[in-house]
């Protein structure tokens, strides 16, 4: 033993910048990354979200150059979701064959089709969000009916009626993945015998699986006009719930997802552990909205360091078990492991 008495040193392998790259357990990279991208119907401009600095609502026009955007940066994937001009109780627009969102897709596919035939390298992965909440007039996931004590909620399977129409609606789009996110309970089981009847059982799920009721999506209802009042709070679930996270994945396994997710990814951390130490599919997260907007808004304060915040950020999501990680900073943060490797 040396005279200081000290026989561990970690600090070793902090030395450098050459020897803390060596020994990262963990590393991002931009076949990981998913970018949500929002597209509405009738716009002429694309128009900026004020909660999400830097985020907009695409027009057809301007969804395609994204789209193409992310192709050549490497992205593993893009998760669209779609603003009607016409919504109603039951949000028939979400399974009209030249619904928005439907549109949204077919140009996704052929942008990246585009891209593809230039670069020679895969692009990403199309995506869609299968869920009612763009799509009705009172901006519930789902078909209201009358509770028990007459107060009105989510019909659980009258709504998975219309998840399934809207999800093989998708898959005729050439949506890759189709992604219930409306916390039905079975929207698995009815989505995958709906998808396998229709001649789509090459589709994917990817299931959110623990979506938490949480206000870390209030930048969100202004990206996509949100007609909702009230909250979530009979589907989603209760931030006080862990072990319900891990039940909700298991059964969303048990119907069949292909992959899971964690929903918000920064605050629950802990079910995202728990989840990928019992997934054997794939187990996405997705930083929400008002994770993005938090870090902006302190960024542009000056309060914090933006690009190493939204490192870390998007980091410890990986750390926490993440194979795939939806961030609205996903090109971005594709551009800086580009340079900085
Ligand atoms: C439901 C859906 C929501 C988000 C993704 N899918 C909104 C909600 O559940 O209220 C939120 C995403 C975000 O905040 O970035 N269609």
């Amino acid at each position: 033993m040396s005279t200081s008495g000290i026989v561990y040193r970690p600090r070793r392998l902090r030395t450098t910048p050459r020897m803390r790259r060596l020994v990262a357990e963990h590393r991002l990279h931009a076949a990981d990354l998913v970018l949500p991208l929002f597209v509405k119907e009738g716009l002429d401009e694309p128009a900026p979200i004020s909660s999400m600095p830097g985020q907009v609502q695409h027009t057809e026009s301007t969804l395609r150059d994204a789209v193409a955007a992310t192709a050549r940066a490497g992205l593993g994937g893009v998760m669209l979701f779609g603003i009607p001009a016409l919504r109603d109780a039951t949000g028939s627009q979400a399974e009209a064959p030249d619904g928005i969102l439907q549109r949204g897709i077919r140009i996704a596919r052929e942008a990246i089709a585009a891209v593809e035939l230039q670069t020679g390298r895969p692009g990403p992965v199309v995506m869609a969000d299968t869920c009612l909440d763009e799509f009705t007039d009172h901006g519930h996931c789902g078909v209201l009916t009358d509770g028990p004590d007459g107060e009105t909620v989510v019909d659980n399977d009258a709504t998975l009626e219309r998840y399934a129409a809207m999800a093989v609606a998708q898959a005729r789009a050439g949506a890759e993945v189709v992604s219930p996110s409306g916390m039905m309970d079975g929207q698995v089981a009815v989505i995958r015998d709906a998808l396998d009847d229709a001649g789509f059982e090459h589709v994917a799920i990817l299931a959110y699986s623990a979506k938490y009721a949480s206000p870390f999506y209030g930048p969100f209802r202004e990206a996509v006009d949100s007609a909702l009042t009230g909250d979530r709070r009979t589907y989603q679930m209760d931030a006080a719930n862990g072990r319900e996270g891990l039940r909700e994945a298991d059964l969303d396994l048990a119907e069949g997802a292909d992959m899971v997710m964690v929903k918000p990814a920064g605050s629950y951390l802990d079910v995202l552990r728990g989840v990928a130490d019992r997934s054997d599919v794939p187990v996405a997260a997705y930083q929400v909205s008002g994770e993005y907007a938090m870090i902006e808004a302190a960024s542009a304060n000056g309060w914090i360091d933006r690009r190493a915040s939204i490192l870390e950020s998007v980091l410890s999501i990986r750390r926490a078990g993440a194979d795939v990680i939806l961030t609205y900073w996903a090109l971005e943060v594709a551009e800086w492991l580009r340079t900085s490797a």
